[in-house]
């Protein structure tokens, strides 16, 4: 099942993500456009397992949050954040045995950008839009889009809460 719902994130919880985002214990760097990235054209992704999920889910209290939405879902195997640029080309690939859930972090998002989610059987693509979250079975074979060349922004960001089975 692939299903998706609108402002599953509202405003104010999408920027509380940036700033934990932006907190020096964590080595990542967002720079809030390419002329000022280290990582220009290159996508960002990071996944967290294990402790790693513990120390972000305690510590960071917008992925927290999210993650009490989100806890009768299943146990939480991976937090993945990926952070993609215009140019960038993924595979289709599955996720964890449970559900996922992926919610688009943009604060704001222009549609000729393009961009989205791609699933496989059912063909179907999800535009990101800022706080939209995508409900699927991880085992539905999916794959991210690049945002096109228009794209003049630090680039696509979300974050997937990966469950396994219950
Ligand atoms: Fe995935």
């Amino acid at each position: 099942m692939i299903e998706t719902i609108d402002n599953y994130l509202n405003e104010t919880e999408i920027n509380n993500f940036y700033d934990c985002l932006k907190h020096p214990s964590i080595p990542w760097f967002i720079g809030p456009d390419h002329s000022d990235s280290t990582i220009k054209n290159k996508s960002f992704v990071k996944g967290f397992v294990g402790r790693e999920i513990d120390f972000l889910v305690n510590d960071f209290k917008p992925v927290g949050d999210l993650y009490k939405k989100l806890n009768h879902l299943g146990p939480l195997v991976k937090i993945h954040f990926n952070l993609v640029k215009p140019g960038d080309k993924f595979d289709f690939h599955t996720d964890a045995k449970g559900m996922s859930v992926l919610v688009y972090l943009n604060p704001v998002w222009k549609t000729w950008w393009g961009s989205g989610t791609q699933f496989r059987n059912p063909n179907k693509v999800v535009k990101p839009k800022p706080g939209r979250a995508i409900f699927f079975s991880g085992q539905i074979e999916h794959r991210c889009i690049a945002p096109n060349l228009l794209m003049n922004d630090f680039g696509r960001l979300s974050v997937v809460y990966q469950f396994g089975k219950n």
